[in-house]
């Protein structure tokens, strides 16, 4: 069906620093199941995210709390098969990286079951974790500021780093992820100016999600981009592409290319 298309080179790890050194932005999107991952896989992804939201969207939970390793694995082998070119990165559900060695277990089954990389929420004693894992070559991507497993202590879903103190926190944190062998960093809900501060300073590619345009690359849960109503909150850095786009293929293409062109988010999309 995709015969015509031009071959193109699969993303390897690598890659993702050289992107960020020649001024590429990364496009990023969830993807849980072949068909998807395909879609995205075609139209101009760079990375596809097996993330813990599939609790809140395919699973229909309230939070990312429930979801469990075998849940991703099995979502990340689904997804590997639609995938060709985009690098797929598996989430580490709740308390799946609570140790080095759980996370390791966690992380060797996504690497088996298609993954490249994994990703996982936090600093403090998950940088012990992020050694662990990077030592065991296994890449890693960090994520800080608003981050879902976070989600009891914070009270809610809240833009993260809004005070001096937190936002120092938060510059301190995105250091250290890279030093611990972090090879991308997730920043989801921070204001624009602090993101932008923190990928100016930041030795790896950072990809925002609410988190203003100046990050390297941007990310969106897939059922937000189509506008599907999954039970909760819109929250404002939400952009439905598939309202003017007439199709899937079309709605991922402008997604990865309004990230591209920097037109996405915009102030309407982000948190000053
Ligand atoms: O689980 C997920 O989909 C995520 C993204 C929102 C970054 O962590």
């Amino acid at each position: 069906m995709y015969a015509d298309r031009p071959a193109r080179k699969a993303w390897t790890v690598p890659m993702l620093a050289d992107a960020r050194r020649e001024g590429r932005k990364l496009v990023m999107l969830t993807a849980y199941d072949a068909s998807f991952a395909r879609a995205l896989d075609d139209n101009g992804v760079d990375l596809i995210l097996v993330g813990d939201s599939l609790g809140m969207v395919v699973q229909g939970h309230q939070s990312t709390l429930p979801v469990s390793v075998d849940d991703i694995v099995y979502h990340t082998a689904c997804a590997a098969r639609g995938v060709s070119t985009a690098l797929l990165v598996a989430d580490l559900p709740f308390q799946a990286d609570a140790s080095p060695e759980r996370a390791l277990d966690a992380a060797v089954r996504c690497l088996q079951a298609g993954a490249g990389m994994v990703k996982l929420e936090g600093a403090g004693f998950k940088l012990d974790v992020i050694r662990f894992l990077v030592e065991r070559e296994i890449p890693v991507c960090a994520h800080l500021g608003l981050t879902p497993q976070s989600v009891l202590r914070l009270g809610g879903y809240k833009v993260q780093g809004r005070d001096e103190r937190a936002a120092a926190t938060l510059r301190d944190d995105a250091v250290a992820v890279a030093e611990a062998g972090a090879s991308l960093l997730v920043l989801e809900c921070v204001p624009s100016p602090l993101a932008a501060a923190i990928t100016a300073a930041s030795s790896i590619p950072t990809i925002g999600i609410g988190a203003g345009a100046q990050c390297d690359g941007q990310v969106l849960v897939l059922h937000d981009l189509l506008g599907i109503n999954s039970g909760h909150r819109r929250p404002k850095f939400v952009k439905d592409f598939l309202a003017d786009g007439g199709s899937i293929a079309a709605a991922v293409a402008a997604f990865a290319e309004a990230v591209r062109d920097g037109s996405f988010p915009d102030a309407e999309h982000s948190y000053g």
